[in-house]
Formats: structure tokens, C-alpha cells, sequence
């Protein structure tokens, strides 16, 4: 397979028919998340004989795909979240780009797929961002990035492909949940888990998600927001929701996290949040958290706040917990001070409102 660095130009070809200007902001006022996209898209090739080659960016445009198309049966897919924002200053600026071109390629190692040069992920992401940078939406919304890859050798054999696409591809986006900054409602699937030991928990492929969607089906029919997986093994412990991570916030300030256990997804936002908590002075565990201690903190008051927190979903207090025949209520099922802190600070770097000491965020 060849991997190795290889020194790529990107053709830039303005052939897309842009949505007119008057449209595009009108389209913005109804902002949700992931249904408006920007006019154009990166794409670079890689086949086992040239490697990465043929870098462009170009019109938004469906791929023509063989039926055989690997990707189409055995889903040898991965993918990446990411923003653009643009500061008050008119800057459109990227969040960690480079944690995100990492997990890209430890997904990708996981799932039998060629890795791609760091650098050339990242300059994927700017040149679309560049490109297309008035789809980055003014005040509070922002400028979604799916980078992503997929098998694409026509071929009916279960082997890693010997072709694949990498694309990014950009969404103007609101809030992920449709109540904006209401705390959300949470469902305790017992049916289904998400993960189990030695599986792909741990990185971005598309089955993961295809696998959650029951879950989360039945968490709509529940009336919830999103869905929280409790472990293969015992079905007792906490480790993610469907698209976030997940954090505890205890009456003596502690913040309790799920461990990175193999199963859940290592999200950027939960490593900056965990690196922000503990300079503010706060204590964060790393540790196995049970639903029944959920449940038992949140009865006797121990647990004052809980939230999620992911690229989409930013920080979001979680009000209220479901689960078959039950739910409790976190605290006054109000956003809790740590919530807004944390959310705060965080935002507030990503946004180039406050001083960003920890070199995270890179102008475009
Ligand atoms: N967990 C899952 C399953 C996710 O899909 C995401 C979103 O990407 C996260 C956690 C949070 O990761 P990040 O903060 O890197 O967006
Ligand atoms: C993200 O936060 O980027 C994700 O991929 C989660 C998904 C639910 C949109």
C-alpha cells in the first residue's frame, strides 16, 4: 500500500453553479444542522499503484459509483467532523485541524484503508474552506467539515479495497438539537450497545453509526434527544451517546468522564475540555461511571450537572434521563454553572474571543 508523503497540487476549477447570493442568506435564517451545503468539494484519489493522486477541488456533484463499488457491501467507509467559525474579525479559523487528520488516520488503520499525510488532509479541509468561505454562516452558526473516504474498487472479494476516494465536503450549520440550548433528554438503550471489546468503538467508520440508528429511532419514539450505549459486556457502564461524549460534574466540582476504553470515539472536544477543566483548577477522572451510580448520584443530589459534548452537538446539559420504565431528573434539569463554564471557554477560543494560549485554533 502506498501511504508516504507525496507532494500534491490541487486543480481548483470553478465550474459550480453557486447558489445565489440572496438564496444562501435567506437559508441561513433556517439554519439546521447538516442539510444545506456549501458549492464545491475536495476530492483526492488513491490507488495501491500511484498512491495519492489527483487532487482537486471542484463543483459539489454526485460520484458515479459501479454497483460492485466496494463500499456498497462490506462499508469500508470512515469519516471526520470538524467546524470552520469565523471571528469577529472576519477570519474563517479551523479547530485542531491536526487531531483531526490523526483519528482520521487511526480509523482508517483500523479499517484496512491507506492513511493519508497529515498535511495533506488539512490542506483538503482549507482549500474547501477557503473556497467556499461565505458558507460560513454570521453570529453563532458555523461552517460544518465532512471529510471522509471510501472503498471504491468495483469487486465482490472480502479484502481492503485497491481504490478509494477521500472527499470533504461542507454544511452550513445551527445548533445540532432542534431545541437549540435547552438541556436535552437522554434514553438509556438496553436493547442494543454500540460497541463491544475489539471491534471499531474507537474510531469513525459509518458502521458504527448505521448500527445506532435503531437505537436512536428508539430514543425519538421516547420522546429523547439522543441516545446514551452502555457496554457490550456487562450492560452496566456508561460510555458514550450516539454522536457525543459524555461528562459528569459532582457536587465537590469533580468532573467524572468515561475512560478511553477502546469502545468510544476519543473526542477532540473531550480532550479540550478535560485540558480547560484541570487548568481552571478542576479535578477530572478518567474512570468507569456505572448507570446505577448515575442513577443513585443524581437521586441523593452527589451529581449536580451532566453533559455531552462533541463537534456537533458543542456542550449541551443533559436535563433528563430515560430509561424502560423510568427517568430521573439532573439536578433542577437546568444547564448547571460547570456546563456553561466549560461551554464558555471553550466556544470562546474557537471563536477567537479569548486568548488562545494553547495554539488550537489556525486562520485559513
Ligand atoms: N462520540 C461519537 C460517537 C461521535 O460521533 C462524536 C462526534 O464526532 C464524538 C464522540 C465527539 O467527538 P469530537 O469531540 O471529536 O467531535
Ligand atoms: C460530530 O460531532 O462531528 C459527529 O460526527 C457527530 C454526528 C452525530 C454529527
Amino acid at each position: 500500500m502506498r501511504t508516504e508523503q507525496q507532494t500534491l497540487t490541487f486543480d481548483i476549477t470553478s465550474n459550480a453553479q453557486p447558489m445565489a447570493e440572496a438564496d444562501r442568506l435567506e437559508a441561513f435564517k433556517a439554519l439546521g444542522f447538516g442539510t444545506l451545503f456549501s458549492d464545491h468539494m475536495t476530492v483526492v484519489r488513491w490507488s495501491a499503484d500511484r498512491g495519492w493522486h489527483s487532487a482537486e477541488v471542484t463543483a459539489r456533484a454526485p460520484f458515479p459509483m459501479d454497483p460492485a463499488s466496494a463500499v456498497l457491501h462490506y462499508a469500508q467507509e470512515i469519516f471526520e467532523g470538524m467546524k470552520a467559525y469565523r471571528t469577529a474579525d472576519g477570519q474563517a479559523v479551523l479547530f485542531r485541524p491536526d487531531q483531526n487528520a490523526e483519528r482520521f488516520n487511526q480509523s482508517a488503520k483500523r479499517m484496512g484503508m491507506p492513511e493519508i499525510p497529515e498535511a495533506l488532509f488539512v490542506e483538503a479541509v482549507q482549500k474547501l474552506v477557503a473556497t467556499d468561505a461565505k458558507w460560513i454562516p454570521e453570529g453563532e452558526g458555523s461552517l460544518y467539515l465532512r471529510p471522509f473516504m471510501f472503498a471504491n474498487e468495483p469487486f465482490l472479494g472480502v479484502r481492503p479495497s485497491r481504490e478509494f476516494i477521500f472527499c470533504v465536503i461542507a454544511s452550513s450549520v445551527g445548533p445540532y438539537f432542534k431545541g437549540g440550548a435547552k438541556p436535552v433528554t437522554i434514553w438509556t438503550s438496553q436493547n442494543f450497545t454500540r460497541a463491544a471489546n475489539g471491534g471499531t468503538g474507537a474510531v469513525k467508520c459509518g458502521g458504527n453509526y448505521a448500527a445506532s440508528l435503531i437505537a436512536q429511532a428508539e430514543a425519538a419514539e421516547q420522546g429523547c434527544d439522543q441516545v446514551v450505549f452502555l457496554d457490550a459486556a456487562e450492560h452496566k457502564w456508561v460510555e458514550e451517546l450516539g454522536g457525543m461524549n459524555v461528562f459528569f460534574v459532582m457536587q465537590d466540582g469533580t468532573l467524572i468522564t468515561p475512560p478511553l476504553n477502546g469502545n468510544i470515539l476519543p473526542g477532540i472536544t473531550r480532550k479540550s475540555l478535560i485540558q480547560l477543566a484541570r487548568d481552571e483548577g478542576m479535578t477530572v477522572e478518567e474512570r468507569a461511571y456505572s448507570f446505577s451510580e448515575w442513577q443513585a448520584d443524581a437521586a441523593s443530589g452527589k451529581l449536580k450537572e451532566a453533559f455531552a459534548c462533541g463537534t456537533a452537538a458543542v456542550v449541551a446539559a443533559i436535563g433528563k434521563v430515560k430509561f424502560p420504565g423510568g427517568e430521573f431528573t439532573i439536578a433542577d434539569g437546568q444547564t448547571g454553572q460547570t456546563t456553561t463554564r466549560l461551554r464558555d471557554l471553550l466556544v470562546n477560543i474557537q471563536r477567537g474571543r479569548s486568548n488562545d494560549r494553547y495554539g488550537w485554533v489556525q486562520p485559513v
